[in-house]
């Protein structure tokens, strides 16, 4: 049996390997990438996803363009992290094929009136995902499963002190989601931060010696060097993969349900997740808050199946 997925994305380095750990999955059946303003804007996102599915040898895979900005705010970019085009590193060719008709949230919105035990990846700012939930609100429990990337709570923020990016993006959406009822795994920078690309496991994507293996190391050169120079680690922080990761090897993880809300009304402190780790109100728990990763498993996992591909 395969699992049904949908991923949300703006791709982005790291969106870019978790879409490439998907499509070297046979667990794992993308019916669909929908694009959403992010690191970089849409008309990036949706072509960057397209230059994805080229190089994993996927053209196949239906690519959509969705929310262009965020639901109440004006949409912040990453391009200090992800380079200009938001895949800076690899010389990766123009893609030729094509963007799909219609809007992403039409596409999620149809797909998972269509099918059934559909989960949604979410790699980027959930504006995708709210609208559609906003727009169609019987979708919201046909969909088994939301994962995502995104909040941090020991780790603190990456965007401001208390936001990572994703949230503080969109925190309008992300509340959205959060509270639509369906079961919710979110992958925070409490766990990414622990998946550093060092020199050795960059390399060992190279070593693979096929495109996709020198692509991705040469995707992660680049992306590592903002990281690394702020944290003075060796490497940086590798965050969406590990959304693909937890369907494949749940096991590489451990987390607990809790209480998670986003702040939406203060400019201090916009985008904060805050989550109630330690169960200190009685708000249900709504969110299976990952805390720990084996990053040695990831990356073997991660490794294993991109030598799949070309
Ligand atoms: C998240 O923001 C983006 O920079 C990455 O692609 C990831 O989804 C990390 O905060
Ligand atoms: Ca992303």
């Amino acid at each position: 049996m395969t699992q049904k997925i949908i991923i949300d994305t703006d791709p982005g380095q790291d969106d870019a390997v978790a879409i490439l750990l998907a499509l070297a999955s046979p667990e794992l059946d993308v019916l669909g990438i929908t694009a959403v303003a992010g690191n970089v804007p849409l008309a990036l996102t949706e072509k960057n996803a397209r230059k994805i599915c080229e190089l994993a040898g996927r053209p196949d895979i239906p690519v959509y363009a969705g929310a262009a900005r965020p639901l109440m705010r004006e949409l912040v970019t990453a391009e200090y992290v992800h380079g200009k085009t938001g895949l800076d590193g690899p010389d990766l060719p123009e893609p030729t094929m094509p963007l799909q008709q219609g809007h992403a949230v039409d596409f999620i919105i149809d797909t998972l009136r269509s099918n059934d035990e559909v989960t949604l990846c979410a790699l980027g700012p959930l504006t995708n995902i709210a609208m559609a939930f906003v727009k169609a609100p019987d979708i919201v429990e046909r969909v088994r499963e939301i994962v995502a990337m995104g909040g941090g709570l020991f780790e603190g923020g990456n965007t401001t002190p208390v936001a990572e990016f994703n949230i503080y993006v969109d925190p309008h959406a992300a509340q959205t989601v959060f509270k639509c009822g369906r079961p919710i795994t979110l992958m925070p920078l409490d766990v990414t931060h622990q998946c550093l690309t060092t020199a050795k496991r960059v390399a060992a994507f190279r070593a693979l010696g096929t495109r996709t293996g020198e692509a991705t190391a040469s995707l992660l050169d680049f992306f590592e060097r903002f990281d690394e120079q702020k944290y003075g680690t060796d490497g940086g922080p590798l965050h969406d993969p590990n959304v693909i990761a937890w369907l494949l090897q749940p096991e590489l993880y451990e987390g607990r349900e809790i209480n998670l809300e986003v702040e939406t009304g203060s400019e201090l402190t916009m985008g904060m997740t805050v989550a109630d780790w330690w169960g200190v109100t009685d708000r249900p728990a709504n969110v299976n808050y990952v805390r720990e990763v084996d990053a040695d498993g990831f990356y073997a996992l991660l490794v294993e199946r991109l030598a799949k591909l070309p």
